[in-house]
């Protein structure tokens, strides 16, 4: 699993366990790959909670099936559903946030996002340089939008305090002031 893409892994999990995060939502989880690692992490700082959210109960399955594998499912709580609807149905605050889902939905996702992630914690944004697509004027497709708007309200917004790692497809990093 840690062969194709270890640098944001590595770099997820390592942001993870020098902030010491407990509870950590995900946005978009797919079969696992990211949750695997802020599992681990979680798990190091002494325990609590990593939230797994995909719409496709068939991808959910087979996450569940990796996270029992790796021996933490006593961290993962597995939601089947639309990731923004979870995050509404949960109260904060969460440590760090981890936001993966459709690009066009990032800009919409934010400010939900900002209530739920307590004072001092971190948000990370994957795909934030979507293959350099956002350099270039001619693609103005939803998903490359949404990753631009998302990319101003996050760099504008005097709450956060942001920067873009250019790691694999470049990850926002931010500190919820
Ligand atoms: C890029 S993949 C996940 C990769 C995973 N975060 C990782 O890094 O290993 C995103 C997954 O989330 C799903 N997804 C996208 N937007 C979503 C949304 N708004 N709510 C729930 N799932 C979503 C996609 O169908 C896909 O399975």
């Amino acid at each position: 699993m840690e062969v194709h893409r270890p640098a944001a892994g590595r770099l997820c999990y390592m942001i993870a366990r020098m902030t010491g995060a407990r509870r950590i939502f995900e946005l978009g989880s797919g079969f696992g790959y990211s949750t695997l690692w802020f599992a681990r992490a979680v798990a190091e700082n002494g325990g609590g909670e990593v939230y797994h959210t995909v719409w496709d109960e068939a991808l959910s399955r087979e996450a569940q099936g990796y996270i029992e594998r790796a021996g933490l499912s006593h961290i993962v709580r597995f939601r089947v559903s639309e990731a923004t609807a979870a995050l509404r149905d949960l109260p904060g605050p969460f440590d760090l946030i981890f936001n993966d889902i459709d690009k066009h939905g990032y800009p919409a996702s934010l400010p939900l996002i900002k209530e739920r992630l307590r004072q001092g914690g971190v948000l990370i944004v994957d795909n934030m340089l979507w293959s350099g697509r956002i350099f270039d004027a001619q693609q103005q497709d939803r998903n490359t939008e949404g990753i631009r708007e998302a990319t101003r309200m996050l760099f504008e917004d005097r709450d956060w305090s942001a920067s873009l790692l250019p790691v694999r497809d470049g990850l926002v990093l931010a500190l919820r002031r």
